[in-house]
């Protein structure tokens, strides 16, 4: 990053993202996840001046810092908007690469104020990337939510081990709105030893339920795959298994000539293989990434190639 003042984020698993995407000098390359555009440096760099890069960032604040560090690109073009918009805002069958890097920027943790980070106990409980969209602060979900949706949100989105009394004692609190008072509910219920495991996993199943984290991806898997061209590659890197298990499954049903069940002896459905997988287990940061910034510890990093 730039000045010292300016927030940071290291690009995880970036030389590897850079050989699974093989760029050539005129390509269109779609960064659909911009953050603070560390990826999108390095990808510029193999771009030549007749290359392009689009990139989606929702996150207002981050998009700003964004907008003030590659405003004057020429070969960018930066939308603050959901990637989940890619389909409406471009044409299909026109870019020749596509990458997302998912989650929240080391800023979210260090910088924003919108209660990611589980240690700024005075910010509010709100979680959401895009205040001012359709999505609802962490805070009022956890007020209008029955202890049986607490529960499965807890469960199914940060599997904790201490879901049912915390969802309990959610349930029973009234006006929480600070992360301070999630983290004092939090502490009363787990010992010590598994507390920071456990809000780091609550504070996970919040933020996918606010921001709507997998429905999203799913579409977006979709749209994106639709706006490649044929030899075109996208290339995911996420950082926890209920992503990475979507990203998986789409893209081995996009390597499938045939999805009739097994008990059907002739196939019946139109299905054709639409792409190659480029990596059959996901590539994943070496030691010495990880030493150096401990983020990358749980990325992991799957491609495809359109066909
Ligand atoms: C891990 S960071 C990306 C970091 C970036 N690759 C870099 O090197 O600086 C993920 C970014 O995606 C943004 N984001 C999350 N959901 C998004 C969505 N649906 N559409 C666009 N951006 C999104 C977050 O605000 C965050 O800035």
């Amino acid at each position: 990053m730039g000045g010292t003042d300016q927030p940071v984020h290291s690009p995880v698993l970036k030389q590897e993202l850079l050989e699974l995407l093989d760029l050539s000098q005129s390509d269109t390359v779609i960064d659909a996840t911009f953050g603070f555009g560390g990826h999108a440096k390095a990808v510029l760099q193999q771009l030549g001046s007749r290359g392009s890069l689009i990139g989606f960032e929702r996150d207002k604040e981050v998009f700003s810092h964004s907008i003030s560090r590659f405003g004057d690109e020429k070969r960018v073009k930066l939308y603050n908007q959901s990637y989940g918009k890619m389909a409406e805002l471009l044409s299909p069958g026109t870019i020749s690469a596509i990458y997302f890097d998912l989650g929240i920027c080391s800023f979210h943790l260090d910088h924003a104020s919108r209660g990611f980070s589980f240690k700024k106990l005075q910010d509010p409980f709100d979680l959401r990337f895009a205040p001012g969209s359709s999505c609802e602060p962490a805070w009022q979900l956890v007020a209008r939510s029955s202890y049986a949706d607490l529960r499965r949100i807890l469960q199914s989105y940060g599997e904790l081990r201490f879901a049912r009394p915390v969802a309990r004692a959610l349930a029973l609190t009234e006006r929480l709105k600070t992360v301070g008072e999630v983290v004092e509910i939090v502490r009363n219920i787990v010992p010590p030893h598994l507390l920071n495991k456990e809000l780091a996993r609550l504070f996970q199943a919040f933020r996918i339920v606010v921001n709507q984290e997998l429905e999203t991806l799913e579409q977006g898997l979709e749209s994106a795959f639709h706006l490649l061209k044929p030899s075109g590659r996208m290339a995911l890197i996420s950082f926890h298994s209920l992503e990475d298990r979507i990203v998986k499954r789409y893209f081995r049903r996009l390597e499938k000539a045939c999805l009739c069940p097994p008990e059907i002896p002739v196939c019946a459905c139109d299905k054709t293989r639409t792409a190659r997988l480029l990596n059959r287990s996901p590539v994943i940061p070496k030691e010495q990434e990880v030493d150096i910034n401990p983020r990358a510890r749980s990325a992991k990093l799957r491609a495809v190639k359109k066909l």
